[in-house]
């Protein structure tokens, strides 16, 4: 931001990797088996040699856990299995130090059912709060509407106490917050400052678009039979909103700033959730998580945000997270393509996000019934990153809250570090390229002609020019053009360009 309050032509998030840790399971320090914030301490030194730029921290605040942390019994103070507020203080200052911006994950949606705002709402139909959620009456066959919640069942819950229902998108135990009530508004601007106060460098917002609600909740329409409301919710009056919470933000100096989980699947729709430049910052955009591996899937989609997104929304990009399949999993297991997946991730325009553990290569873990604990069954992309080759990992018990993910003795971030052919250094070298070519971090894409089974394209910013070519074929392909060039990065390795692709291989070249 600029004193006038308007964002600089290329603020810090722009050129800036992002790191999603998920707390639980990053390192645990206490003994009991659940990631700390002492154990992010502790590995901060890691992440600055990276060479990342900020971390996101998934939710560490007070949680019965229902959810994992995503239903929140207080916003301003720590839940004891993460540690407290004096750690979350020195995490910040830490990270800091090394010069890591820290964005904590805010979650305006819903509360935890166990809530003091929702305790006090529930209590009696003339409750203060009672209006802070959405209570109605149901009709003769059931609840209120049809709307359908994101891990199953009805988005309503009855409760006796007042004989009414209460909506919840997500767990009977997520209540959702009414942001039509003022000082629903106020309250969840003072979480904001609360954070910000203490020195956070931004929010990543739990499902965004869904806080705007019609008062009437109308019915889905019946073709859309038991879809859940988070692919389809886009509520005009989410928009006002989230100007009010970028208000907040942008009042604080240093370029704070919003990155909104906005589940929809049009690229044209995330786009109206920056605004005039004056609502999110910046809006996930999941499309990769699901597009095949081939050479025209990933063309079309580059098109697609670039000519949908336009000049105005930064886009960023995202190839795990904890809510779904690592991707290398999704690509077959093999290395290879999540290493040409890497170099998508981190040569495209716009802001990456790593999800923790990817730069190690990590599987999802085949976690057995017996310790599959979910309700969303995510709990494969959640395994505990291993730090270290020996039984335990680093971890101080050898046996953490969820099983390891497969190869813990060669994929883990000690042998990584001894191997220069490793995960660990390919992401480490993409980084560093990254971050000394303009063209890279900030400047404009092109996408080019290119044999068939191949994607190539260019990136600029002044003299500084950088060209991609990612293959997306099994077998060796030759690229006929490629004169008065050099490698700066291969994910297959570290053999000068010779004009020819490995299999499922992704190089970065630069002007020799
Ligand atoms: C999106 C989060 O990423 C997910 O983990 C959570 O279950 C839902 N929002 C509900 O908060």
């Amino acid at each position: 931001m600029n004193r006038d309050g308007e964002e600089t032509a290329s603020p810090w998030w722009r050129g800036a990797v992002m790191y999603q840790i998920y707390p639980r399971s990053f390192l645990d320090t206490s003994g009991d088996g659940v990631g700390d914030l002492s154990g992010i301490i502790s590995r901060l030194d890691y992440l600055a040699r990276l060479g990342i730029d900020a971390i996101w921290i998934s939710p560490f605040y007070r949680s019965p856990m229902a959810d994992f942390g995503y239903d929140v019994s207080d916003y301003c103070d720590v839940d004891p299995i993460f540690g407290t507020l004096d750690d979350a203080d020195r995490l910040i200052a830490a990270a800091h130090d090394r010069g890591l911006r820290v964005l904590v994950d805010w979650v305006p949606n819903h509360t935890s059912d166990r809530h003091p705002w929702f305790v006090d709402s529930r209590s009696s139909r003339d409750a203060t709060r009672r209006d802070w959620y959405f209570w109605r009456d149901g009709r003769e066959d059931g609840p209120p509407n049809n709307w359908w919640a994101v891990f199953g069942g009805r988005a309503w819950t009855y409760d006796d106490r007042t004989s009414q229902w209460y909506l919840h998108l997500f767990l009977p135990q997520q209540p959702d917050l009414n942001w039509g009530n003022p000082d629903v508004v106020a309250a969840m601007h003072d979480v904001l400052r609360f954070w910000l106060d203490r020195g956070v460098d931004g929010f990543r917002i739990d499902v965004a678009h869904l806080i705007g609600k019609d008062p009437a909740l109308p019915d889905q329409p019946a073709a859309l039979g038991q879809l859940d409301r988070v692919g389809i919710h886009n509520d005009p009056r989410t928009h006002p909103l989230l100007r009010g919470i970028r208000r907040v933000v942008d009042s604080y100096p240093g370029e704070r700033v919003t990155v909104g989980e906005v589940n929809l699947h049009e690229t044209s729709a995330i786009r109206a959730y920056y605004g005039q430049r004056d609502e999110l910052h910046m809006a996930f955009n999941f499309l990769p998580l699901t597009v095949e591996w081939t050479a025209a899937a990933w063309r079309e989609l580059i098109e697609t945000v670039e000519r949908e997104l336009g000049e105005g929304a930064w886009p960023t990009w995202v190839l795990s997270n904890h809510d779904t399949q690592r991707h290398r999993t999704r690509l077959g297991g093999d290395e290879r393509r999540a290493r040409a997946a890497a170099v998508l991730l981190l040569t495209l325009r716009g802001t990456p996000f790593m999800y923790q553990g990817e730069e190690l290569g990590l599987e999802d873990a085949d976690v057995p019934e017996e310790r599959r604990v979910d309700p969303g069954g995510r709990d494969g992309c959640r395994a505990p990153i291993p730090w270290t080759r020996e039984q335990g990992h680093g971890w101080p018990v050898e046996d953490p809250w969820l099983p390891w993910p497969p190869e813990a003795g060669r994929c883990n971030a000690e042998a990584e570090r001894d191997d220069p052919g490793s995960m660990f250094h390919l992401y480490r070298a993409l980084l560093i390229e990254r971050r000394s070519s303009p063209a890279l971090s900030q400047g404009g894409i092109r996408v080019g002609p290119s044999p068939e089974g191949i994607l190539a394209y260019e990136r600029r910013a002044g003299d500084d020019l950088r060209r991609v070519l990612v293959s997306f074929a099994d077998r060796q392909l030759d690229v006929p053009l490629q004169q008065g060039w050099t490698a700066s990065v291969r994910s297959a390795g570290v053999a000068p360009w010779d004009g020819r692709l490995q299999p499922n291989e992704a190089v970065v070249l630069r002007p020799r």
